[in-house]
Parts: structure tokens; sequence; C-alpha cells
């Protein structure tokens, strides 16, 4: 058979690479060797959807094109031959014209930082193209369009704005409940909102195969040269059979791996590189569907996404099928299930104990596999498949898969249900468990029960070694009629049987969740004497397949006309470039030839002598050039990795590292990936002997006076007398503890630098930084060179939430310090694994709070210590205390005493992260109001109202910040709030809904935000060119906050005052520049809120210094002219010499720097009692943005910032093993809010709070905030589970087993609130008391 060359197209260029390792994926390529750079790397596993792409394929006998998605990160590129790829830059570019698509992200403000943008574009398209290639061609719903981003990340917007974007494209959607954007305005005609869409024409904006493929696949079968791709592709089960019996007879067989869709890498990340790889999936008798009367037949490497189609054809045979293909619409997202083969997935749980959700699925159902095991054919029941000796490589081939048909007899009913209990309910996450069970029922006529004739009850993923049948309980119920005493005894026996191993977590909430989905099985057929296989519940139980909610909104915006175009709703600066992924982050800017790539080798222990830092076997691996300690630092530079306001760290450990997490050495390679394999093999020896205990809790910390000294200026400050308040109190709780955790940034651009040496000992360093300044300074420090020796530039970051500020100058002085010492460029873009390890987020905290108050819920006096666990380094953990105090405060405590202490720990070092101590110190306060609440039975909504501050109050707490009593607008929105979110009939609703349902609780709650912040200096420079365009420069860096948008509307604003024909119409013509420490200096950091208005306010200084400039110019023209235009003006300028570039340094005055921002968020929950599944009904947030500078910018702030604050309070666990080292490492542990975990309906209003004498434009901060409002969703929460808790105690059996003393209702809830804290505390053993009480009642 004649050898082909890889030859594929991207974007309907050709591609042809000439050899290639076979371990390449096309991300690796698409990003280092073509243009089109809009995949983006995130997560590398397939868990995030920054990188994916569609893939389409030519079917030369039939002449069609199959197109759809896949992850690029871990496609191989081999796999690839003959394809056709797009990218988001493929869709459409500046250049050719961007797509609708991008056009559409653009106008509904669904880009922020633009990181995961691309990727969501593609995610869309793909849905669109399936739809209208699909038989007959069909159009998108709005359902099909939010499931469509349903596996792609975003960390920025919060996603309702996306969902909107999506949603336009669909046929069913009314285009009024599209939310906020820039296309019409409230109140046009439907008609006339229709034609201001950018059109969307699928005959032409849907991309086609390129001719010279088609004509290259119908020369050329897909066969590859196996010497220079070492990538076979046998076209029969014989030929793979023959290339098999070679490998195993030659002894090479664990140097070769069989392949499919290669997403098996996602999970079991590769440490030894394979020499060859075989492609089974263009086997025709593997890739078969076969369906008859007896059942379905499915060739192993047919993808999940293909076995659901065929699983859910319509087919009255097809119930149980049916079933199978909704539960595996969940497993993963839609880019894996397009790539991911069925095969592969069981083979991952054989051979290697993959939580697969299809095994379960599979066993329940009794499916058989063939295999193909040294040239013998044999079927295996599933079940003895997954105890059979692993296949491990080439060992073994799975062929197909064999599903049967059920059917039930006329007299009896065929019952099959799958489970899934995962923190996000539509996929995209593992489940904690699941389960399938199949039942064959009858009548027992005499006593109208349901008898089990037969039932296989299958459960996996809990953390056994694959998944299981519980035997012991199917013989139980086998010929059982089912009553409430029989389900209990099932259930009790169940929890014997799910075991899962000792190192797994939340163990037993995992055996609950078992007792909980059988109960749900079975239950309703006892409730009602019948078998309903469409299972109508009664009782609201756990509804096992739900559908995705279709997502509702409403914004309510002002947008001010007086200083237009600022108040404007702008589109977001480059948002269109960002969407076809055009915007160029650090890791686009192309590679020099020579370009090396580090990663880091950081410490495991946490407190160790290094003895050794070298590789296995002491070989060093492939590719690696250096590896760079701190004894490379020049003699005239310091160790040294960052600089704050508190002082420094060390860039890397010296004889000692001092937590888990610290950078030891650098690896420098030729490539990303040899740096990052070389990583894998470092071997690190450590020595304990005469080293210290580390500290690795606060407790300890504060025994052994490990602390970091707070400077006076940032101590927080009491307020009034706390004995005299609590001699007030007439109820007083005391000595509570809480405990707060901490939270990852997961912005989607991981840390990330390019150091390119220069003459001179001079460098430019490209640095995905908020603090470029600072970070200048530590370069320069750490390699004993002046400050001028050192260019940091920064265009824009994909996310930053301030992980970017202080984490990424070690990352950038790294990166130059190799790049100087091995005279090559160098770049570093941390692994996401490396990234969670070492940046620390969120302070963790415990508190002991002590609170008085009256018995009409007056608060007195609070009385608290706080323990802030600051890890090992300073960074800018003293800042910690006045911020929490300052959120705190935002009740009138009477009085306010505490001892907060900063806690120096050998664990990783504790940064800024959005709203940093604020989010802890306002949760603590309403933290502290529940438990009032509970304590005197009162409603805490109430209790809250009764304590908010009046203006008296908040000036004795804020003093100055406090500003002008009209600024006070918290007791406005307060009110507002609840008229707009129907907030008291609502609350009744809630408690009707407790009433009439078991196994779902609600709750609605509503919480003040009060946020103080401070406007720092910060320089600007405006500079007017010859052609009248207009070019800018500002410290802030923009980090998809809207900084620049706002710029440069301020300076459209500002040079607009000049008034001349054209100066109104300078927005377009304004560009705005990278920040560059050489360029423009004194920039600090960008942080804390209120950069984009400094940044506004200097470069309003610097446009009114240019007017003034240019009005002399102007009225002489005007002298012997009747009107003078905007470039005429600028060309008699530059001809007489007028300096046309002003810069100037914004000092806001002392006084007025700091103010108050406020919102008020309410949200309604509902909380799931067997799984503890949370879910969020409907949130609302009002917030006082002042005049805002840009509505759709505050918008996009207020969204983003409350669902990453749900983040925090509900979803995201980051914590640290007894070494202090971070045990999360990826997306399949780490999970942020998706698309489906965001409230259902969610209403945001702007407040126009009118004028603010000291504010920029009467402007407002909002980048912060809102995130303080995602605790009412939190109590909420708590709300719900005080509701379940209060059924369960009323719940009381003969033979006693009620009320535990720790169950009562003032109990706290942790954050985050998880799946099974939430089951937890609505009590993990529920169904089996539920049962209990249902059989043998207390009378
Ligand atoms: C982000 C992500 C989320 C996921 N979520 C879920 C989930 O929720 N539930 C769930 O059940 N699964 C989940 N999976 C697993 C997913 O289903 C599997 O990764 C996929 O099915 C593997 O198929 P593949 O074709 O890519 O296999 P590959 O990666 O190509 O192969 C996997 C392994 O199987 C071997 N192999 C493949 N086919 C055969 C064969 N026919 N005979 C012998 N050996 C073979 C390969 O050599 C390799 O060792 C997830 C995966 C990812 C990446
Ligand atoms: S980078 Fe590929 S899915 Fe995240
Ligand atoms: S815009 Fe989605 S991650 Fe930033």
């Amino acid at each position: 058979m004649a050898c082909e060359d890889l030859v594929f197209a991207v974007n309907g260029e050709r591609f042809e690479v000439f050899s290639v390792h076979p371990s390449t994926t096309l991300l690796e390529f698409l990003r280092s060797s073509t243009p089109f750079k809009s995949s983006k790397l995130s997560c590398g596993e397939g868990g995030c959807g920054a990188c994916i792409v569609i893939l389409s394929k030519y079917d030369p006998v039939s002449d069609k094109v199959e197109e759809y998605s896949i992850n690029s990160c871990l496609t191989l590129l081999c796999s690839i031959n003959g394809c056709s790829i797009t990218t988001s830059d493929g869709l459409g570019n500046t250049e050719r014209g961007f797509h609708p698509i991008h056009k559409r992200f653009a106008g509904f403000h669904a880009s922020q930082c633009g990181f995961c943008t691309p990727g969501m574009c593609i995610s869309l398209y793909s849905a669109l193209s399936n739809a209208h290639n699909s038989n007959p061609p069909d159009y998108l719903t709005a359902s099909a369009a939010e499931k469509s981003i349903s596996g792609n990340l975003c960390r920025c917007t919060g996603y309702r704005p996306i969902a909107d974007a999506c949603k336009s494209f669909a046929v069913d959607v009314d285009i009024e409940d599209l939310g906020f954007n820039s296309f019409w305005r409230k109140g046009e005609s439907r008609e006339e909102m229709l034609k201001k869409l950018p059109p969307y024409n699928p005959e032409k904006d849907l991309v086609s195969f390129p001719d010279f493929l088609k004509a290259k696949i119908k020369r050329q079968p897909n066969v590859l040269d196996q010497v220079r791709y070492h990538w076979s592709t046998p076209a029969s089960v014989e030929e793979l059979q023959e290339i098999l019996a070679t490998i195993n007879s030659g002894g090479d067989r664990g140097l070769v791996k069989l392949v499919v869709g290669n997403t098996g890498t996602g999970y079991y990340k590769e440490v030894k590189q394979y020499g060859r790889y075989i492609d089974i999936s263009h086997i025709p008798e593997m890739s078969m569907i076969k369906k008859d009367d007896r059942g379905i037949e499915i060739g192993a490497v047919v993808t999940i996404s293909k076995v659901i189609e065929a699983l859910m054809e319509e087919d009255t045979s097809g119930y149980v099928f049916k079933k199978i293909g909704i539960h595996m619409e969940k497993v993963a997202n839609h880019f894996i299930r397009n790539s991911g083969s069925i095969g592969g997935n069981l083979v991952m749980a054989q051979s290697k104990n993959f939580p697969s959700d299809i095994t379960t699925l599979l066993l329940a159902a009794d499916a058989s596999v063939h295999m193909m095991n040294a040239g013998r054919h044999e079927r295996r029941r599933i079940g003895e498949f997954l105890v059979s000796p692993p296949i491990i490589d080439t060992t073994a081939v799975l062929l197909k898969v064999q599903i049967p048909t059920w059917t039930a007899s006329s007299t009896t009913g065929l019952l099959f249900e799958t489970y899934r209990a995962a923190p996000r309910p539509f996929g995209s996450a593992l489940p904690y468990i699941n389960a399938a069970f199949l039942a064959v029922v009858s009548h027992d006529a005499l006593s109208r029960g349901v008898v089990v004739d037969k039932c296989r009850l299958a459960f996996g993923s809990f953390g056994g070694y694959h998944s299981i049948r519980a035997r012991e309980v199917e013989d139980f119920l086998t010929g059982k009629l089912l009553s409430h005493s029989v389900l209990f005894d099932a259930v009790r026996l169940l929890k014997g049987i799910i075991v899962p191993s000792i190192d797994t977590s939340y163990t037993e909430y995992k055996k609950s969740l078992a007792a909980g989905f059988l109960f749900d099985f079975l239950y309703p057929l006892i409730e009602s004497g019948c078998w309903d296989s469409e299972r109508k519940h009664v009782d609201g139980h756990v509804v096992p397949t739900l559908s995705l909610p279709s997502l509702s909104s409403a914004q309510q915006v002002f947008e001010n006309k007086e200083f237009q175009p600022v108040g404007e709703a702008i589109i977001k600066y480059g948002a269109e470039m960002q969407a076809a992924g055009e915007a160029v982050y650090v890791d686009d800017i192309p590679s020099l030839p020579n370009c090396l790539h580090g990663a880091f080798i950081y410490s495991t222990k946490a407190l160790a002598r290094i003895k050794r830092v070298g590789f296995r076997g002491n070989v060093t691996p492939v590719g690696v050039l250096a590896v760079i300690t701190f004894k490379d630092i020049p003699q005239a530079g310091q160790n040294v990795g960052y600089i704050s306001m508190f002082g420094t760290g060390l860039l890397f450990a010296d004889e000692v590292t001092i937590c888990a997490g610290q950078i030891i050495a650098l690896v420098v390679a030729d490539t990303q990936k040899h740096a990052d394999l070389a990583v894998k093999l470092a071997v690190v020896e450590y020595d304990l002997k005469n080293i210290e205990t580390p500290v690795l809790s606060v407790e300890e910390a504060v025994n052994r006076s490990s602390l970091f000294e707070v400077p006076s200026q940032y101590k927080p400050e009491p307020a009034g007398d706390v004995s005299k308040g609590m001699a007030e109190a007439d109820r007083k709780i005391r000595s509570v503890e809480l405990t707060l955790e901490s939270q990852y940034f997961f912005y989607m651009e991981t840390q990330t630098a390019l150091a390119l040496p220069d003459e001179d000992k001079y460098l430019v360093v490209y640095s995905s930084t908020q603090a470029s300044e600072y970070t200048q300074a530590v370069i320069a420090t750490c390699l004993g060179i002046p400050e001028n020796n050192v260019r940091v530039i920064t265009r824009r970051l994909g996310g930053g939430f301030g992980g970017k500020a202080i984490k990424s100058m070690p990352v950038a002085t790294a990166c130059a310090l190799a790049a100087q010492k091995l005279q090559r460029p160098v770049r570093i873009y941390l692994n996401r694994k490396t990234d969670m390890i070492m940046v620390g987020g969120r302070h963790p905290m415990k508190i002991t709070y002590s609170v008085g108050f009256t018995s009409d819920g007056k608060l007195t006096a609070l009385e608290t210590t706080m323990l802030i666990d600051a890890g090992i380094d300073v960074d800018v953990s003293p800042m910690l205390p006045k911020n929490i105090v300052n959120s705190l405060k935002k009740y009138d405590w009477g009085a306010l005493s505490f001892d907060i202490k900063v806690c120096k720990t050998n664990r990783p070092s504790r940064t800024s992260l959005r709203a940093p101590g604020e989010v802890q110190g306002s949760y603590i306060a309403e933290s502290i109001v529940e438990n009032v609440a509970c304590s005197l039975n009162m409603d805490v909504d109430v209790v809250r109202r009764i304590n908010v501050h009046t203006y008296e109050s908040l000036s004795k707490f804020y003093t100055e910040a406090a500003g002008e009593p009209d600024e006070y607008t918290l007791p406005l929105l307060w009110d507002k709030l609840e008229i707009s979110s129907d907030f008291k009939r609502r609350a009744v609703s809630v408690k009707e809904f407790n009433a009439g349902n078991v196994w779902r609780k609600r709750g609605i709650s509503r919480v003040p935000i009060v946020y103080h912040v401070k406007n720092r200096p910060t320089p600007g420079r405006v500079s007017i060119l010859w052609d009248g365009s207009v070019v800018v420069e500002v410290a802030g860096i923009e980090m998809g906050q809207g900084l620049w948008t706002k710029v440069q509307q301020m300076v459209a604003y500002g040079l607009g005052m000049i008034k001349c024909e054209g100066s109104q119409d300078l927005l377009e013509r304004i560009r705005l520049l990278q920040t560059d420490t050489l360029s423009m200096t004194q920039t600090s950091y960008t942080a804390g809120s209120t950069t984009s208005e400094n940044c506004c306010e200097a470069v309003r200084l610097c446009c009114a210094i240019l007017v003034e400039r240019l009005k002399a110019t102007m009225n002489e023209i005007l002298e012997n002219a009747r009107s003078v235009t905007w470039d005429m003006l600028i060309q008699q300028a530059y001809a007489q010499s007028v300096d046309l570039s002003a810069r100037t340094f914004y000092k806001p005055e002392t006084s007025s720097a700091d103010y108050l921002n406020y919102g008020v968020g309410a949200s309604e929950v509902e909380v799931d009692i067997v799984t503890g599944r949370t879910e969020i009904i409907r949130s609302d947030i009002i917030y006082d943005c002042g005049r805002s500078l840009n509505p759709a910018v505050d918008l996009g702030q207020i969204e983003g910032a409350f669902v990453q604050g749900i983040g925090f309070f509900m979803n995201e666990e980051y914590t640290t093993d007894e070494n202090g080292l971070v045990i999360q490492e990826g997306t399949w542990d780490y999970k942020i809010p998706t698309i489906d975990t965001i409230p259902k309906q969610f209403n945001v209003q702007i407040l126009n709070s009118g004028h603010h004498k000291n504010r920029v434009l009467s402007s407002k901060a909002s980048g912060e905030p809102p995130l303080l409002g995602a605790a009412s969703v939190h109590c909420a929460t708590r709300s719900a589970i005080r509701e379940a808790r209060k059924q369960y105690f009323s719940w009381k059996c003969v033979n006693g087993g009620d009320r535990r003393d720790d169950f009562d209702l003032g109990f706290e809830l942790p954050v985050p609130a998880i799946m099974p804290v939430v089951k937890q505390l609505c009590g993990l053993d529920s169904v089996e008391k539920y049962l209990e009480w249902k059989t043998y009642p207390l009378k």
C-alpha cells in the first residue's frame, strides 16, 4: 500500500508535515506551527473547552462531510490526516470580516478577558452546523444553544451574556428575552430588533471542506509512512492482529500504544513516551453499529456521541437504550464525547479503574464485550470483563459491545433508571457515584402491591475498583412484595455493600447516595402500588433525568448621556478580535527559533533540607539544557521572587525549602513538552534531620509566635465600647467557631512569561502580570542590573483576579534569569497543575466570635478573634485585617472589637483574590446574623434590616469613607430589591413549597453589600498623531474588566471637549497601548477595583491639557474659516509645533480617596435532600455604580463577580494535604461554576445614583464588591437545610433514633457548601430515617 504524507487543512490552508513525533497534539501544532492562535491552552486535559476546534471529515463514498467539535489539546496530530480543521480565526477575522458569531458575542458583551471566547464560539458554531447538517436540516433551539457551551469554562462573565449570544441564533427564542446588548435598546419592536442582529446565513456562514483534500482522499487511503510518523492505521481486524502479533513476539509491547480519541490522556497524564501508535479508529468492523430484535452491537471505536445517537433513535424496543443514551449525554462534555470512544472508556475502566459511567450502565443492562486476546476472539459479560486481567497497551483488543434488548411481558413491567450525582448536573464532572437499575416487576393482586420479579442493581464511580452489582440486595429483593420495611432493609443492606477504598473521600456520602438512588427507584412503586415506566414520581422525588433548564435574565441599566461617549454601553474594546482569537496574549507571541521553555520543580515538603535535585536514574531527560536554582543567581543579584509593599520573598528555595509548592528549580528544555516531562522525572532528595516541625496550622503559628507584623496604617480601628455593648445585650452567643477555606483564581490563562535577552544585559520580558512595575523591579534586583535594563511589557491578561499581581513575579523573574544566563529567549507557560500548586489563592481563616443582641434582634456588640493563614510569605497579607473589618462593619454592631492575627505558616503563600478579605468579612457578618436570628427564632431578613446602618452609625463605623448622607444608598437599594425581586411574596411561596415537599426544600435570602475602596495615584499619557488618530498609554492592565474600553470612552469625551467638527466621533480613532515599563513609569499595580476610574481620570487630565493647547490653534483657524475639522486642527497644530502628547500623574485627594460601594443580593435555592445538590432558582442583584462609565462593562463585572462568588461559597474546594501541598490539580477536581450551575433566573439592576462630587465623573467601582452578594446563595442554602433538618426531627420512630445532639437548627454551613456537605447536614441517613418512620412511626 502506498504510504502518504501527513496532510490536512487548517482554515482552508494546506498543511503538510514531513515527520512528527506521534505524541504531538493538534494544539501543539496549531500553536507552534501555524499562524492560527485562537485555540488556547488552559487545562490541557479536556476539561475547559479553550482549545476546541471543528474537525471535518470527508467520506468519498457518500460524498458527504461530517463535522463536529473536538478538543485539540488531546487529539493527536497524526489522527487528523486528511481532515480539515476550523478554528475561531478561521470562521472570520479582522482581514476577511468577522463571523456573525463573533459579532454577536461582541454585541452581547459576552467576552471579557477573551481567553475562553474562541472556544465558546467554536462550541456554538458546532451546534449551528450540527443543526444545519442534520437530516432533515433543522434549526438551533434555545435549549440546544445553551447546552452547546455546557462543556466550556469561563471565569469572567458568569455565562449569562454568553448564553444570550448563543440563544440569539435559536429559532424558538423570544428575542425580547435576550439580555442587554449593543444591537438594540429597550422598547424597540421585535422586527427592529431582529433586523439589527448581525445576520446569519447557514449557506454562507458555514465553512466548506477544501477541494484539494477531497481530491487527496479520493486518491489515497489514510495510511502514513510508518518510518517517519511511527503511526499505523490498520484497515481490518486481521491487519491489526498481524501488527500486534509482530509487536508482542518482538517484546516491544510497552513502547506501542493503541489509540482512538486519545482522550484518556486527559485523565492519565502520560509520563512515558510511546515510540509507536496504532490508530484503530479506521477498522470497519470496530466502527459499525448494528441493531436488531436481539439488541444493539457497537464497535469499540465508535465515539460516545455516535453511540448516543444510535441509542436514542426512535424505536419501540429501545426503552433501556434511550435511558442509557440520556445518561451518556452527561459523560464528559460534547467535544470529548465527539472523539472519545466507548471502547476506550471501557478499557480505561477495566485496566486502570477509571470511574466510568458507561460500565455501570452496561452492567445493569447485562451487556457483553467481544475481545481479541492473543489472536483468539472471545465474548465476555461486562461483569467478567471488568475483573479479568487488565488490558495494557497491546495485550488485548476490545472489538465490540453488545447490549441486549429488554422488553416486558404483558403481565410484567420493565423499569430501567440511571443516576448520577455530580458537582455539575449536566456533565463535565465525574460523579461522586453513579448507578443504573433494571427491574422486572409484577402486580400482587391480593395486596395490590408491586413484586420484584428480577432486578439488576449496578453502582460505579464510588471509589471501588470498578462498577459492581449489589447482588445481595438483588437477591434480597427478588420475589419480594415491596413495602416500606422491605425497602428499609434493602437500603441498609446496600450500605454494607458500597465500600469505597480507603483513600476515597466522602465515603459516607457516597453510601448515602447509593441508598438514596435505590430509594428513588423503588419508593414510588410502594407509594402508588403500580409502576410507570415514564416514572412520574409523586412527592417531588429526585428526578433522575433532568433536562437543561432554560436560563432567563433581566438587566436594568442606565446610560448616562451627560459625558458622551462616557456612560454609553459601548462594546468592549477589541471584543470581536477576542472572539475570533486574534487578540494576542503572552503565549501567542511567536517564539524565536532558538527559544527555550521552562517548567518548575517545586517542593513537596513543608520544611526540609534539600539534599539533591536530579532526575530519575541520574539520566538527564531528552531536551533538557539546564536546571536553574538559587545558585545561578548572579553575584550582584539577589534571590528574590517578588516585592510587595510589605516586603519581599524568595525566588528559589535555597538549602532549605520552607513550604510545599515552593520553587526549587527551573528546568529549561528545547520544548515545553520536554520541560514538563523532565519535571515529572525530577527527583528531589530531602533531609529532615535537625529540621524543626513545620507550622501547618494557625493555632500552631500562634503558639510559636509565627506572625506577620501589620503596619499601623493597615490596622483596622475598633468601634464603640464592647463591654458596654455586651452589658446592654439581653442575649449573647459566645465563642462560636467558624472556618473559611481558600479559593483558587482559575484564570483561564495560567501564569506565563517570555524573556528575550538583548544587548548590554538588557532584557525584554513579556509578562502576564497585573503589576509590571513591581515585576521590573524584582527582575532587576534578582539579576543585579539597573531597572532601566528591564522592559516589562504586558498587553492583556487572560484573567487575573488578583492572582497575577504578586504571583506572576517569580514566573517572570525565573524566566528572565534563565534567558540572561543562557543568552537565549526563554518562555514559561505553567501547566494547570503547577499553577494550582504554586499560586496559593485566597486566605483561609479561623474565626471565633461572641455577639450580644437584644431580644428584638438589635445587635449591641461583637467581639471576635481571627487567625488568618497567610502561608509562608508576607505577600500582601497584612492588608487583610483592614479589608476584613471594612466589610464586617456592614452592620451596625453597636460596638466592635477584634484581635486579628496574620499567621505565618509553612503552607503556600496566600495572596489577593477578588475581594480579598472583604468576602470573608462580609460572610462572617452574615453567619453571625444568621445565628442571632436562629437563636431568637426570628426571620433573619428582619434581623438584617434592623441592623443595616443608619447614616449616623455608618459614619461612626466608616468615618470619612461614609461620604455625604445622600451617597448612602444601601437602604434604598434594600427596599428597591424587595420590590423588584418580589421578595416578600416569594418568601411565602418558599414556605408553601417546603410544606408540600418532602425531598426538596427551598430557602430565600437577601444580603447587603458594603465595600470600601480607595483611589490610587496613576499616570496616563495621550498623544495625537499627525492624521488625527490617538494613542493612549495607561498604567492599568486590561484583564477583562473593560479598563481599556472605559479609558477609550474617556479620551473620546476629553478630546471631544475641543468641540470642533469630528471631535465627537473620535472613539474609533483611539488605540490603547500595552503597558511598557520603560515607556510609562510609576505604574504600580492593577487591583482594588478602582484602577479603571483612576486611569480614566489620568487620561481626562491629559485631554484637558491637550484641549487647552489646541484651543489657540483652533481660534487662529476660526479667524479665517467658519468651521474647523478635527483633522484640519491637528495638522495645523503639527505645523505649529504644538506638543500633542500629554502625560499626567493623577493624585486623588487624600480626604476623598476612600469611598464605599453598596449593593444588595437576593437568592432563592432549592436543595435536593437525597443528593445534597443545590440549585439556584433565582438571584437578583442591585448595585450602585454611581454614574456608570460604561453600564455594559459594569454589568459584566457585577455578573462575573457574583458567579465567582458562587464558586467560592458553593463549589470550589482548594485544600492542602498534611504537608501543606495543594490537593486539587485541575479541572478534574476543581469545579468552577458552569452554565448549568449559575442561577436559572438572574436579574441585575444597576442603580444610577447621580452626582458624586469626589468621584471620577460620578462613577463608582464594580469589579469586586458584587462578589459579596453571592453570600445570599449560601444563606438561602442554609435556610433550605434548616427546613430539611426540621423535617428530619419530625420523623419520630418507635425505636428511638430521634434527634442527635449535634443535629440542631443553629448549625454552621461550611464554605464551600458542596454537595456532600449539604447532604450531611440534611442527614446522611435521611432515607433510612424516613423509611423507618414510615415503618415504625411513634404514634
Ligand atoms: C474531560 C473528560 C471528562 C470525562 N468524563 C467522563 C465521565 O463523566 N464519565 C465517564 O464514564 N467517562 C468520562 N471520561 C472518559 C472518556 O469517556 C474516555 O476518555 C474516552 O471514552 C476514551 O476513549 P478514547 O477513544 O479517547 O480512548 P483512548 O484515549 O484513545 O484510549 C484509552 C485507553 O484505552 C486503550 N484502548 C482504546 N481502545 C481500545 C480497544 N478497542 N482495545 C484495547 N485497548 C483500547 C488505549 O490504548 C488507551 O490505553 C472523560 C474523559 C475526559 C477527558
Ligand atoms: S485546554 Fe483543551 S480542553 Fe482545556
Ligand atoms: S471571558 Fe471567559 S474566561 Fe475571560
